[in-house]
């Protein structure tokens, strides 16, 4: 039986992780500091003790608003007029890495933040993704596979952004391309070079993007197909537009193809307001291989399983990266498992080598990790206990 989730090359993995967080007005915390080591962290406490909003600050060291996709006004701290802040020293195998983001607090109003790497300001939160990878899993991805692609595709390139930096700032350009092409025909653009240029700008983005995510997909299904445990197989795949094109068609066909598609397009795109053809409209298809079944008609216990499982393939898939520190974020995922499937988890957890933090309220459920793990006691907002 192959291991689970786990392969060889772990064990070359030095040990990385969060060594201290600092946040500051966010949420719940007006103040809040936690020194830790790179090993796994357990977060217990009753329901309302701060436990999501300090995982939800850990998001937010990739590019993005965070897992609850929250408003910046919302998380600054009820009644408080200071910008938010998070502080978060990392441990590599080198120096270490200090990430600071949050509000500007010269324009405390705005819903762009911030981002500083070692004391830098960087151009673009996108640079994040060159130090830290995450992949997470919380209650509200329970509808993943039931409501619109949008929420499977934002969860694909996020696991993309985990392997391939440039990830994000493709999807920004991509995405600012979609609005500038739309403007210009809304307009009547009397320049036909400009919008040229800006479909030019779609063709390449889109075929990049479209190559990364394949890359992604193509690797979690090489895991996800042959392993062997308690936690579901998958097949995973990728339909759109140019995901068929680049299966039959050669490079340049694809891109002529594209090409031809936006310049006979403009006067409908003009009319509906928006392109129909692209990446943007790519839907990734889960299937419960047991059964054959898309993930969509499979129960909700089945597909909580097939998250846990894709989400532990790309931990795996991450664990062995030596560029960008990974991280795993699991909100109360272990109340809702078994114990076989539990245990599973805990120990492939362990042979990854990678800093998984881990809530629930019930601090029994993970006893399996007691030396293993630092076991963190919260309660209003405060530390009440480190082991
Ligand atoms: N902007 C904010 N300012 C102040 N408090 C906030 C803000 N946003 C959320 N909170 C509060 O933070 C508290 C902790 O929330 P959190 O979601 O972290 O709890 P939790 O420990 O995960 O609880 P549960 O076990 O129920 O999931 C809640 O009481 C919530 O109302
Ligand atoms: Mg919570």
């Amino acid at each position: 039986m192959r291991c689970l989730f786990v392969n060889q090359e772990v064990s070359e993995v030095p040990l990385r992780g969060v060594e201290r967080i600092s946040l500051s007005h966010y949420r719940c915390y007006e103040s809040f500091s936690l020194s830790l080591d790179t090993r796994p962290v357990v977060m217990t406490g009753p329901n309302g003790a701060g436990k999501t909003n300090l995982l939800e600050a850990l998001s937010f060291l990739i590019p993005g608003r965070g897992f609850r996709r929250a408003r910046f006004s919302d998380i600054r701290q009820q009644g408080s007029v200071e910008p938010w802040a998070i502080s978060v020293s990392l441990k590599d195998e080198g120096e270490g890495i200090r990430i600071g983001t949050g509000l500007d607090p010269d324009n405390p109003e705005s819903e762009s933040r911030i981002t500083r790497i070692n004391g830098e300001k960087v151009k673009s939160q996108s640079a994040l993704a060159e130090w830290v990878s995450i992949v997470w899993l919380t209650p509200q991805m329970d509808r993943l596979f039931l409501e619109g692609s949008q929420g499977r595709r934002r969860f694909l390139d996020r696991l993309v952004y985990g392997f391939d930096a440039a990830h994000a700032q493709r999807l920004n350009r991509y995405e600012k391309a979609l609005r500038e092409r739309s403007l210009l025909l809304r307009q009547g653009c009397a320049d036909p070079y400009w919008l040229e240029g800006v479909e030019e700008a779609l063709v390449n983005e889109g075929i990049a993007i479209t190559e990364a995510r394949l890359k992604v997909v193509g690797q979690l299904t090489a895991v996800l197909t042959t392993y062997e445990g308690p936690f579901p197989q998958a097949d995973l795949f990728l339909r759109g537009d140019l995901e068929k094109q680049l299966d039959e068609k050669s490079m340049t066909d694809v891109e002529k193809a594209f090409r031809r598609h936006l310049a006979t397009s403009r006067e409908q795109d003009r009319l509906s307001g928006r392109l129909s053809y692209g990446p943007h409209r790519s839907d990734l298809h889960v299937i419960f291989t047991e059964k054959g079944h898309e993930a969509g008609l499979c129960s909700t216990g089945e597909q909580k399983a097939l998250l846990l499982s894709i989400v532990m393939a790309s931990a795996q898939l991450l664990a062995v990266r030596t560029d960008a520190i990974p991280l795993l974020l699991m909100d109360e995922v272990v109340a809702h498992l078994d114990e076989i499937r539990r245990s599973a988890l805990f120990d492939a957890i362990l042979k990854l080598k990678i800093q998984a933090w881990l809530t629930g309220t019930d601090p029994s459920l993970f006893k399996e990790m007691q030396g293993d793990a630092q076991f963190l006691s919260l309660e209003g907002a405060r530390l009440v206990s480190i082991t």
